[in-house]
């Protein structure tokens, strides 16, 4: 009928965008004109947009599209339980994601790095240029091999707040958490060796396995009480695993936090079990509801190893990390000199400078504001613009979101596709040791939402659609 293939015809428009949410559609006789249809065929095609719940006729001012209402999506699900070891292989297509980080000219919904505007940076390389003025001889040596006192002295003295009661002695400055999760790995197992990960997990974790010969047995994790325990238990029953590693706060990509109950049943199974817990706390201080203790706070014998960095609160590229080994004290400090020796002193003690100064606090209340609500936008966002199938996760903290797509949609295919509209996503399949998350992405929101961003969501939510009318329709070229 010529009244459908019209009302498919608006109906394409609206979902590739080209008609959005609040536009008036042309008037009646003005469309029939133009199409050289009659006004009846133009007004059944409306009524058909309008049964569809496209369009909304606005009394006295004509049909308009319409904006499309919040539908609240559902949580993506926690995977099956599949309690083999598994070789990694996901460093390939993290090169890519991370090269895509570094072009500018795409809109960065990649990589999880927050807006510069958002990090005191000036304050710190201030800091950093009056410290090279005035410490003429700084370089001249190794300097203290575990860190720079005044650095692990601020990094006791916040670990307070943690609720932790730590020594400067206890913590080893390092490069980045990278460097803290690569020694705990290497000071507690060997090639060959396996470790029990969260799934999804952050794929650092996974290129750390990788590089260094080991496997990863993954343990189911669920977008509101993170780590399955249950499914944990089992795995440690089988006794195939060397250590689990773990980031109980807002981890990255679900944003759960465990609950206190939770994390001293995690150390309590680790210690039933005797295997050491690295602890991954980098978003630790970006909780939405205050700073969650971490499960060190319920190691009574030294085997929870608590990784942490600045790079998520301060500066990425200061590249200044921590780690605080416990039981693996001095096995990590050999590891560390044999690889790297020390962490450069200068920005270590910039950081320093900057914890002292008693305006960290304010900082990261204000950063913690802005990234909930960053993070709030660009979820409503993938609510109006995403297919309704589309699930999306309702962090408790950090600033990335786990999206899984509406079923058979490929997570690489919308990457690559997106990276052709230059908008950079991060594929699941990086997430899992067997790139068991193909259909998910996970999509940063480190930047304000500009119109930048808002543009580029859309286009997503267009991206998404025409990948899944694609796989519906068979293998063919996507072109959104
Ligand atoms: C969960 C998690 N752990 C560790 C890291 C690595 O942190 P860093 O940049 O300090 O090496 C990241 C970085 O994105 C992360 O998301």
């Amino acid at each position: 009928m010529l009244y459908e293939s019209l009302a498919d015809n608006l109906a394409r428009s609206i979902e590739r965008g080209s008609l959005r949410g609040g536009d008036r559609l042309p008037s009646v006789r003005g469309l029939a004109n133009q199409r050289g249809v009659s006004v009846a065929t133009v007004l059944m095609a409306y009524q058909q947009l309008e049964n569809d719940g496209l369009v909304e006729i606005r009394a006295r001012s004509g049909h308009y599209v319409k904006r499309k209402s919040l539908v609240a999506l559902a949580e993506p699900r926690p995977p099956t339980v599949n309690r083999t070891a598994t070789k990694v292989s996901v460093c390939l297509g993290v090169s890519a994601v991370m090269k895509a980080m570094r072009d500018r000219s795409v809109v960065p919904l990649g990589a999880a790095e927050i807006d510069p505007e958002l990090l005191p940076l000036r304050a710190l390389n201030r800091t950093l240029s009056l410290i090279a003025r005035e410490m003429q001889w700084l370089g001249a040596d190794y300097g203290d091999l575990n860190g720079v006192p005044t650095l692990r002295r601020q990094l006791a003295k916040r670990a307070v707040k943690w609720g932790l009661s730590l020594h400067e002695n206890d913590f080893i400055v390092t490069v980045g958490a990278m460097e803290a999760i690569n020694l705990c790995l290497r000071a507690v197992a060997q090639p060959n060796d396996s470790i029990a990960v969260e799934s999804p997990t952050y794929f650092g974790v996974l290129q750390a396995i990788e590089q260094l010969g080991m496997r990863a047995v993954e343990v189911p994790s669920s977008p509101r009480t993170g780590l399955n325990l249950l499914a944990l238990e089992q795995v440690l029953r089988q006794k195939k695993v060397k250590a689990v590693l773990a980031s109980p706060n807002s981890g990255n990509p679900l944003g759960a936090v465990m609950s206190d109950e939770h994390k001293e049943r995690l150390v309590q199974l680790c210690r039933q079990f005797d295997v050491p817990l690295i602890e991954d706390d980098v978003y630790g201080e970006l909780a939405f509801e205050g700073r969650p203790r971490p499960a060190l706070a319920w190691d009574t014998d030294g085997r929870v190893l608590l990784v942490g960095s600045v790079s998520k609160t301060l500066a990425p590229g200061y590249r200044i990390g921590w780690v605080v080994p416990g039981r693996y004290q001095e096995k990590v400090e050999s590891l560390k000199y044999a690889l790297t020796v020390s962490t450069p002193a200068i920005l270590q003690m910039a950081v320093a400078e900057f914890l002292s100064g008693g305006g960290y606090d304010r900082h990261l209340r204000r950063l913690q504001r802005r990234l909930k609500s960053q993070v709030e936008r660009m979820r409503s966002l993938i609510c109006e613009h995403f297919p309704p199938e589309t699930r999306v996760t309702c962090p408790a903290g950090g600033f990335v979101l786990w999206v899984e797509l509406p079923p058979g949609v490929s997570g690489i295919a919308v990457q690559q596709e997106a990276l052709r509209h230059k908008i950079a996503v991060a594929p699941g399949s990086l997430f899992g040791a067997a790139g068991q998350f193909d259909s998910h992405l996970r999509i940063s929101c480190g930047f304000p939402t500009t119109e930048r961003i808002l543009d580029a969501v859309e286009r997503l939510g267009t991206i998404v659609q025409t990948v899944k009318r694609t796989h519906q329709a068979g293998p063919h070229h996507v072109t959104a």
